[in-house]
């Protein structure tokens, strides 16, 4: 390389030249940083230009200076531009790639159902939420306090014949009845209470069409000052109402160790009557069983089967069918 001011005036135009062709060329952001090292890098190929300046003359430097700085400026100036072009030529590919065809068919999905015990559930739920009660639970496996004693139903009760117990080997047992729950609740919590509780129950009941041993109940609790028998009939009459429409309904006398008075609910449906639910006012035993004073509080529960429900208002014929996992039979509801 000569150090002629004209011949490294050349070379800087000859360098911007090849080197807005090589820039405009490229095809990718990684070349193009190559580009910017090879050309204005500190070891580029300007900056080799460049040191040979020094053995310019005083009047001849300037002159080569500002070529110099239109040069790098004109190489700076190509390689913004073609970044800029690159990117968006980046993007563009990317949308283009990743077009949704909407007219393509999809892809089936196969959709769960809600399950018919769990849809009455849900049904009986909304309604006493609607009234003003709050939805609470307890354990399956309970101690004879809970299931029995506590429920004004000693050990010696004829009434825990009723209902035929799992016992465990711990002396505990599998919860008979989700009444349970409302001693549960009072034990925590004070007057006033409306709780709807559901919950699996346990029974040793021989299994047939209609029975199972492990199956669902709904248990409802009211307590407060004042409340009557009008209470209770007017808020199962509202309940049954809103579950199965506007059917005759019948309170038939009955017996509950946990409530006094204690009914039966009946139901008339095509043209028969089904007894639908037991219900009652709590026993002021109960209430004092829980630390409640009987002559301040008075409440009413009640209690029913979710599998009878279902029976009536899917008209099934065999409840076992509910728990077969069958989904050519599932798939109706
Ligand atoms: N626990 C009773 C049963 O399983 C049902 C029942 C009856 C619940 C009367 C109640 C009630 O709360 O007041 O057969």
């Amino acid at each position: 390389m000569t150090n002629q001011p004209h011949n490294l005036e050349a070379q800087l135009l000859e360098l911007q030249q090849t080197g807005e062709e090589a820039i405009a060329s490229t095809d990718s952001l990684e070349r193009l940083e190559e580009l910017r090292v090879k050309y204005l890098g500190k070891k580029g190929e300007l900056g080799a230009l460049l040191r040979n300046m020094g053995r310019l003359s005083a009047e001849e430097r300037p002159k080569i200076g500002a070529i110099a700085n239109t040069v790098k400026e004109a190489l700076q100036a190509s390689l913004d531009r073609q970044k800029v072009a690159l990117e968006s030529a980046k993007i563009q590919a990317q949308l283009e790639a990743e077009t949704l065809d909407v007219t393509m068919p999809g892809i089936f999905r196969p959709q769960g159902r809600i399950h018919p015990i769990n849809g009455i559930i849900d049904r009986a739920l909304d309604i006493f939420v609607g009234l003003g009660y709050t939805v609470a639970a307890g354990p399956e496996m309970e101690t004879d306090y809970y299931n029995f004693e506590a429920l004004n139903t000693p050990p010696d009760h004829p009434a825990r014949d009723m209902q035929d117990t799992f016992y465990l080997p711990d002396g505990n047992l599998l919860r008979t009845h989700t009444s349970s729950v409302q001693i549960r609740f009072m034990e925590t919590e004070e007057p006033p209470i409306r709780i709807v509780a559901p919950g699996r129950v346990y029974r040793r009941d021989t299994v047939d069409a209609t029975h199972a041993a492990v199956f669902h109940q709904i248990e409802l609790l009211a307590v407060d000052e004042g409340l009557t028998f009008t209470d209770l009939k007017g808020t199962i009459k509202e309940f049954l109402q809103q579950m199965f429409g506007d059917l005759p309904i019948r309170f038939r006398a009955s017996y509950f160790p946990f409530t006094e008075p204690s009914a039966e609910v009946d139901l008339q449906w095509n043209g028969r009557w089904l007894e639908v639910m037991g219900c009652g006012m709590v026993d002021p035993n109960v209430l004092k069983a829980v630390g409640y004073d009987p002559e301040i509080y008075t409440g009413f529960a009640a209690g029913f089967g979710v599998e009878r429900f279902a029976m009536v208002l899917h008209q099934l014929d065999d409840i076992r069918r509910v728990y077969a996992s069958d989904l050519r039979f599932l798939r109706q509801f």
